[in-house]
């Protein structure tokens, strides 16, 4: 069995602000799901299925996985309010005096089917709510040193500081975990194989070189091929430049960031490691996102039994106040208001949406702009435009269950989770062509009509222009209801699950210790 130290600063059910979040709580259930061939397919077979697991309550009977997996994963996320709350059973295993300014202990303990090792380090995580933000939206001026800590505490975990506990690999996800890498690769003696996970290469953990010498890194780590960016100290290339493999998740992103227009300045870096680099399709949680077992669902419905989809459409607009009515073309929104989003884009095209009786549903936060555009967009077109400006999940399943589409508009997207959901519920995506959209979603052009094996629509490039290129094509579809059942029947059969990602991610760590051995 290989035994996987996993990093990161947010786990789904404990603690989410995205999709890293629930990546990170699903592939360590993955993965033990995966039987000891690697091969996921074994699953089915198994004698001893692997029992649902729906949200951290539910879970609090150990479910039972493979007996004998091929991967066991322990992951290491900070000790913030919301993380210790929801510990039970947890075990003091290693002291730290002083860890970047205060004692740490690090804590052993299972929630939610998960095994975790929770940093609890007061000084740096006992703040309430964003993990990363303050209560002025601006992030911690101390991030830097909060997510070095995880780093070295990883590190000094991943070594075997802590007797019988020991790691074949640690796998950092993000610039959040990045340091782990860092710290192992400047360790003297034994370690075990690193690799990095890059979910958003816009978010790379930059600051003032003034933080390097507080880093107890040698001097060469402050260089060209390691920490340092335009003179900066840079996180997520240090994880790039020292890790034993690098993935990213999906292949197109793979392909996207090792250029100009999607490196986010680190291009030139993924090139010089492009022989260590590969992109894995992220999957979704069958158990959380299942339109059949949905508990937060007015009406739970599948592929074979559809009837009961409109009750869920019914609720959205009402919970939505947008007109109670089953042939308006419901399209939702389930967002981070950022720019990379391109939901700007959809402002500009409210009013023509709102003119041809489209709906539209909404539930996102982040940039007050945007926000404050579509409440007062609701405001406006009343009963034709709702939206939920904050963070919910119920919401977010409701409008996955009772939209007709739903729209990812982004001007870059790594992977993307909420088209995958669609694609589950039977809401049909229309992504544009980039990143993993690109890779999950089969554009209902006139060939894959045809061949019968459209699951959305795709637009590009990621301008208004295109958006209402696309927005025209979805109402042409809809329009015609034997062509929108069969797309919305093929999303809902394709298969977005875990089990061929966590396959590709056991055979990546079975590369890593032949090659380490
Ligand atoms: P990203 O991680 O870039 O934000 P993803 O599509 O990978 O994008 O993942 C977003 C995740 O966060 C999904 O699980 C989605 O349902 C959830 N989400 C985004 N915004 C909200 C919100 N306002 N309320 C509830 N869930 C949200
Ligand atoms: C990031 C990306 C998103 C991806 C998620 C999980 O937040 O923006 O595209 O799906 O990570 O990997």
């Amino acid at each position: 069995m290989i035994r996987v130290l996993a990093v990161a600063s947010e786990i789904y059910p404990l603690l989410k602000t995205g999709g890293l979040g629930d990546v990170v709580g699903a592939l360590p259930l993955a993965l033990m799901r995966a039987g000891p061939a690697g091969t996921a397919s074994s699953v089915a077979s198994s004698a001893k299925p692997s029992a649902p697991v729906a949200a951290a309550s539910v879970m609090a009977d150990a479910p039972t996985f493979k007996t004998n997996p091929a991967v066991d994963v322990t992951t290491m996320i900070p000790g913030y309010p919301a993380v210790l709350a929801a510990l039970t059973d947890a075990i003091a295993v290693h002291q730290f005096a002083d860890l970047f300014g205060g004692p740490a202990t690090v804590l052993r303990a299972n929630a939610a089917s998960l095994e975790l090792l929770v940093l609890d380090a007061p000084h740096l995580y006992a703040r309430a709510g964003s993990p990363y933000l303050g209560a002025d939206g601006r992030e911690w001026a101390d991030n830097g040193m909060r997510f070095a800590a995880l780093g070295a505490a990883a590190a000094a975990i991943g070594r075997g500081v802590v007797p019988g506990l020991t790691f074949d690999i640690v796998h950092a996800h993000d610039w959040q975990a990045a340091m782990a890498v860092v710290y192992l690769h400047f360790h003297n003696g034994p370690r075990p194989g690193t690799v990095i996970t890059i979910h958003n290469m816009a978010f790379q953990g930059r600051y003032p070189a003034a933080l390097f010498p507080r880093l107890g890194l040698p001097a060469s780590a402050f260089s060209l091929n390691g920490l340092e960016f335009h003179g900066d100290v840079n996180f997520l290339k240090g994880g790039l430049s020292y890790a034993d493999r690098i993935t990213t998740v999906s292949p197109g992103y793979a392909r996207e960031i090792t250029g100009v227009e999607h490196g986010m300045g680190l291009d030139g870096v993924l090139r010089h490691h492009s022989g260590i680099l590969t992109g894995i399709l992220n999957g979704i949680d069958d158990t959380v996102w299942n339109p059949a077992t949905d508990l937060l669902l007015p009406a739970r419905y599948s592929r074979g039994k559809m009837g009961k989809r409109a009750d869920n459409k019914l609720a959205l607009q009402q919970q939505m106040g947008l007109e109670e009515n089953p042939d308006a073309l419901l399209i939702g929104v389930i967002s981070r208001l950022t720019s990379q989003k391109g939901l700007d884009m959809l402002l500009d095209r409210l009013d023509t949406l709102a003119g041809d009786g489209l709906q539209l549903a909404l539930l996102g936060s982040g940039e007050p702009e945007l926000e404050q555009a579509f409440v007062a967009a609701a405001e406006w077109h009343l009963g034709s435009v709702g939206c939920v400006i904050g963070y919910d999940e119920t919401v977010a399943h409701l409008i996955q269950a009772g939209s007709d589409a739903l729209l990812v508009p982004s001007r870059f997207e790594p992977c993307g989770l909420t088209q995958l959901y669609a694609l589950r519920y039977g809401s049909v995506p229309v992504v544009s062509r980039v990143g993993g959209l690109a890779d999950s979603v089969i554009d209902a052009n006139e060939a894959a009509l045809a061949a019968g094996v459209a699951t959305g629509i795709q637009l590009w490039p990621a301008t208004p222009e295109a958006l209402q290129i696309a927005l025209d094509r979805l109402q042409t579809l809809w329009r015609d209801k034997p062509a929108w059942a069969q797309v919305q029947r093929n999303g809902m059969a394709a298969d977005v699950s875990w089990r061929r990602p966590a396959a590709q991610y056991v055979a990546l760590y079975r590369s890593l210790l032949v090659a380490h051995s």
